[in-house]
């Protein structure tokens, strides 16, 4: 069986971390002898320069034959002038939507070894195994928005079946792991907060008394968040909240150019995006951390190629080489491919013990 992969590179950094990840993912099917069937497209500020549009029909159609999506990272300075609505994010998030892909599974782990790299003292920061899950097709992000002469508008609304579907998958995930939900809102202040809170109360009730549900507002569990944050297990949310929790909870592993990302729905071809974006300020230096993409591979692997033992060992080969290899973001002086090559090396041994 041949798996059908679309490499969608994007912009900035997104096409040297994908290309490090596909040099990985390339050993990988080596050492395995999996068929991998690559298709390549442009989104984001790629494609507005080469074909007028963020997302091309054509890729869009790739995208939906696909098994699966690896995504780099869309956005630039060079597009940031640009009407709202033709940005090179709009691809990123007109794709997400048509994919149907309503959770995105956001893992924040400090690994045993690299607690030195966390600029939160050890003590904190070391056992934190967190997985966000963000809703990832709602909320502020696409509903109506405007301008009205000097004002601004944009609608933030949810219906009960966009929340229960989310919370449904996160709770499932709550229950393999160690059994606890917490909900983040701002149910103090905004409707759809309320909507999501009681929701949310009334699944884990009836469907998942196992469960335990925590509730906090949004601006305390920043704080929390980084004070305790192995007091956490599966956190979910709303998109935007998401967004920005996921960002601020990434400073804990050391940089967030270690955090991956599954993006998933009912059926159909998953997205697999590192949670970082094109960093212009780093760009076509050699010195992005490709570790975000790569274990969005692993992710891959799991989630919709069916290869739990080659995401386990993939997982073990990034261990091992982090302990070898160090990038620029985190004190080192390794190249992306520097890294890259290191985690391809230590793939065969890990595959071995896996
Ligand atoms: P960013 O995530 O691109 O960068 C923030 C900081 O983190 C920068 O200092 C950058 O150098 C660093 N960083 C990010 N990824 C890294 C990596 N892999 N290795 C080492 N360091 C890394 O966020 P930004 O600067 O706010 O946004 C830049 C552009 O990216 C914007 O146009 C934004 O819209 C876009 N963006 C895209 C995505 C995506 O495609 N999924 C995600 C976030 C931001
Ligand atoms: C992310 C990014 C995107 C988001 C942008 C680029 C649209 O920040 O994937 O985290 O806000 O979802
Ligand atoms: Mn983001």
């Amino acid at each position: 069986m041949s798996h059908r992969i679309l490499l969608l590179p994007g912009d900035g950094i997104g096409a040297e971390v994908l290309e490090a990840g596909r040099h990985v993912l390339d050993q990988l099917a080596l050492a395995r002898g999996l068929s991998i069937n690559y298709e390549t497209g442009l989104i984001g500020g790629a494609a507005i320069d080469d074909m007028g549009e963020p997302l091309p029909a054509d890729v869009l159609e790739a995208a939906r034959r696909a098994d699966a999506v690896l995504l780099g990272a869309v956005g630039g300075p060079k597009w940031h002038d640009l009407p709202g609505n033709k940005r090179p994010e709009v691809g990123l998030l007109a794709l997400r939507s048509a994919l149907g892909v309503y959770a995105n599974l956001r893992p924040i782990i400090v690994r045993p070894g690299a607690v030195d790299r966390s600029p939160v003292k050890a003590e904190i920061a070391s056992g934190t195994d967190i997985l966000f899950v963000r809703e990832l097709t709602g909320g502020l992000y696409f509903g109506d928005k405007g301008t009205e002469g000097d004002s601004a508008y944009d609608i933030c609304r949810y219906s009960r079946h966009e929340i229960e579907r989310v919370v449904r998958m996160a709770a499932i995930a709550a229950r393999q792991r160690r059994g606890k939900l917490s909900l983040v809102d701002k149910a103090n202040v905004m409707e759809t907060s309320r909507l999501w809170r009681a929701v949310t109360q009334e699944i884990i009730s009836r469907d998942f008394p196992d469960i335990e549900l925590e509730i906090l507002l949004v601006d305390a569990a920043t704080m929390h968040l980084i004070t305790r944050p192995r007091d956490f297990d599966v956190i979910v949310t709303e998109n935007l909240f998401g967004d920005i929790l996921t960002d601020e909870a990434s400073v804990l592993t050391g940089s967030i150019g270690l955090i991956p990302s599954a993006s998933l729905g009912a059926s159909g071809a998953g997205l697999y995006e590192p949670v970082h974006g094109s960093a212009p300020d780093i760009a076509g230096q050699g010195k992005a951390n490709p570790i975000g993409m790569i274990e969005s591979i692993a992710m891959m692997l799991d989630h919709s190629l069916g290869l739990p033992t080659e995401a386990k060992a993939l997982r073990a080969a990034i261990g091992a080489a982090m302990a070898q290899c160090v990038t620029v973001d985190l004190g080192g002086t390794a190249s992306t491919m520097d890294m890259a090559r290191a985690i391809a090396d230590q793939l065969d041994r890990a595959l071995a013990l896996a």
